[in-house]
């Protein structure tokens, strides 16, 4: 099948769908200027993650970790949510998806208008004492001095998810408990390489759910689940979903 008929399959598969989601990786934010992880361009191409993304890299030298942080929201903090963000917000407010799964930690789904926004990896809104406990949120926390510490002494960490580290456990149910109810995954942007938010498009199949996969390259899914895969930039594609869905007879 040519690329216009995996579009027309597509768009035929989200109007079939009864209980569609999204699940969305660092692709979907690289049209924002935030760069992804893997690849010539990503962060850990830059940054090696056993010794900046491993919590016990955190807590054995939290200031060297810190400035790789200090970089990453300095980007965030001036990215803005991109066409594919808002073309899933679209969706989901006319009925086509029932939320969003995001191992994203940049809050821009929620920004483009998604209501119902599971963070997976947690995000990057709040940080928390190593020591005592304490909730910040960035705004209250200068990045002057590194690492950013408590009145209290203890380091502050952020609450996004580091290697070795659980998933926030009602993100975990809820993210597994849609995707028992999921009969169309769109999975966005991801390299699809990170677990457990990897196994939930092999969970919908599992239970005779479709992927419908965008994505500049091929992955594990593409190669493993019978994905319909429809190859490009998230903004161009999602941009094609939405006319068609919404403007299309
Ligand atoms: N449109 C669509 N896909 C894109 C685009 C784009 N404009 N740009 C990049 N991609 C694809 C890449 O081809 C790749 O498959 O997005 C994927 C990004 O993969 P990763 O960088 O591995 O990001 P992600 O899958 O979100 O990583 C998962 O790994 O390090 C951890 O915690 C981090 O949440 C992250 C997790």
């Amino acid at each position: 099948m040519n690329e216009e008929g995996r579009l027309l399959s597509a768009v035929e598969a989200m109007r079939d769908a009864q209980h569609a989601l999204a699940l969305t990786g660092a692709g979907i934010s690289v049209g924002s200027g935030i760069p992804a992880f893997r690849g010539s361009q990503g962060l850990w191409d830059k940054y090696d993650p056993s010794e900046y993304a491993h919590i016990s890299a955190f807590i054995e030298n939290p200031k060297k970790v810190w400035g790789m942080l200090k970089e990453l929201y300095g980007i965030m903090k001036g990215a803005r949510p991109n066409f594919a963000h808002k073309a899933l917000a679209i969706l989901e407010e006319h009925g086509f998806l029932k939320g969003v799964i995001t191992q994203n930690v940049d809050g821009l789904h929620q920004r483009a208008g998604s209501k119902r926004v599971i963070e997976f990896h947690g995000n990057g809104n709040t940080l928390i004492c190593l020591s005592c406990g304490r909730i910040f949120s960035m705004e209250e926390v200068s990045l002057e001095d590194l690492p950013p510490t408590c009145p209290c002494g203890g380091v502050l960490k952020p609450q996004l998810v580091f290697f070795g580290e659980p998933i926030p456990p009602q993100a975990l149910d809820e993210a597994f408990r849609e995707a028992d109810r999921c009969d169309l995954m769109l999975v966005v942007g991801t390299s699809a390489q990170v677990y457990p938010a990897a196994q939930l498009p092999y969970k919908v199949v599992d239970r005779g759910g479709g992927i419908l996969e965008i994505n500049l390259e091929e992955t594990p899914l593409t190669r493993e689940l019978p994905t319909l895969f429809l190859k490009g930039q998230a903004s161009r594609i999602l941009h094609r979903l939405v006319k068609e869905l919404l403007i299309s007879p």
